[in-house]
């Protein structure tokens, strides 16, 4: 059985282009019955950008309520915090030290967030990629469902791979797959159509919530940014708003872009936001609901992801150990033969 790997960082709750770029893809792997998937919410990622403690508990059990609203099931998949399953720490450690820095100064993603300022960037954002790799590795995951933009971490776990099993003459960890796929691999901001939607962003206007009621979504819909060409097709270098109009109605709908533009031909940009909006509701709202109930109980949300936890460990603490052979560290309490 094919391992799966992939996690999200409870920064914020989940937007929709977490549920259409990577969270709705491992819903359908976990339903494909061929794979053994794990899914994280990657507490110590987040901690490189979030220092608010309030925050990122509320946070962490809101995208837990959320991952279990959109379809991820604790009896099929393995749903955990980073920070309950030490391994990911300890491994991280290991990684870095088969890094060149080299590689971590082209992450254009550590440029983005550190901004002008990078001296005063903390160590975890410069080394948050290594860590990413060393959640996937822990696993020995060969499959990762992401969106676009972590094209090239997964570059970068890929090459920390390689370099480990060079490095120490091996052939131990397999060099993971990204999985990018669907009509919304890259949803855009709805204020600016050639910026990713994004937790960061500091207008909540830009994206749309999973949180989001239906009065919401109508009125974020409403207000994004359009262009006054009657008809919706598909240009992003021209229509960038459009565009990502088009691609958000295809990936909800599940129908190809081509046979939208085909019907959306002479439709005016009102009516098609009208439409959207329609749709939008339709498949975000179950979610929405379902997603309110798991929040109202943390004891059980809890109780998940122990036993999520419990079983992330259970794959990841042997990985390390044989991880720790390989490098020649001693075992406490085991005699060398
Ligand atoms: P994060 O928390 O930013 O996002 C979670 C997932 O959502 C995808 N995504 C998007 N997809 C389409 N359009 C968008 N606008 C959009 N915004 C976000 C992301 O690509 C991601 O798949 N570094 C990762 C978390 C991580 C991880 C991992 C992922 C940590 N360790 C190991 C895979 C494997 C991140 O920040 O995702």
């Amino acid at each position: 059985m094919q391992r799966v790997f992939s996690g999200i960082q409870p920064t914020h709750g989940i937007h929709l282009g977490n549920y259409l770029g990577a969270i709705r893809h491992w819903v359908r792997l976990q339903e494909d019955g061929r794979y053994e998937c794990i899914y994280c919410i990657v507490d110590q990622h987040a901690l490189t950008a979030l220092h608010d403690r309030r925050a990122m508990t509320d946070n962490t059990y809101e995208v837990a309520a959320a991952l279990l609203a959109c379809g991820i099931d604790p009896a099929k998949s393995v749903l955990f915090v980073q920070s309950h399953v030490p391994a990911h720490a300890q491994l991280h450690w290991v990684l870095a030290c088969v890094t060149p820095i080299g590689w971590l100064n082209r992450m254009t993603q550590f440029k983005e967030k550190a901004g002008r300022d990078r001296e005063r960037a903390p160590l975890g954002l410069y080394a948050y990629p290594v860590l990413q790799a060393a959640d996937i590795l822990a696993y020995r995951a060969v499959l990762v469902p992401v969106g676009e933009d972590q094209k090239q971490h997964l570059e970068l776990s890929r090459d920390i791979a390689g370099s480990f099993n060079r490095k120490f003459g091996v052939d131990f960890f397999p060099l993971p797959e990204p999985l990018i796929t669907g009509e919304a691999t890259r949803v855009m901001s709805l204020r600016d159509g050639r910026r990713k939607m994004s937790k960061s962003d500091p207008s909540d206007m830009s994206r749309i919530n999973l949180t989001d009621d239906a009065d919401r979504i109508a009125l974020k819909i409403r207000r994004a940014k359009s262009d006054s060409i009657r008809g919706i097709w598909y240009d992003p270098e021209n229509r960038p708003e459009a565009s990502n109009l088009l691609a958000i109605y295809a990936a909800l709908a599940e129908r190809p872009v081509a046979e939208l533009e085909a019907e959306f031909r002479d439709t005016l940009f009102a009516d098609f936001k009208t439409r959207l909006t329609e749709l939008m509701v339709e498949k975000l709202a179950p979610i929405t609901r379902r997603m309110r109930e798991y929040l109202a109980d943390r004891p059980h949300l809890d109780r998940v992801l122990a036993e999520g936890a419990e079983r992330a460990r259970a794959i990841a603490t042997p990985i390390l150990e044989e991880v720790y052979d390989i490098v020649g560290f001693l075992r406490p309490g085991r005699r060398e033969t």
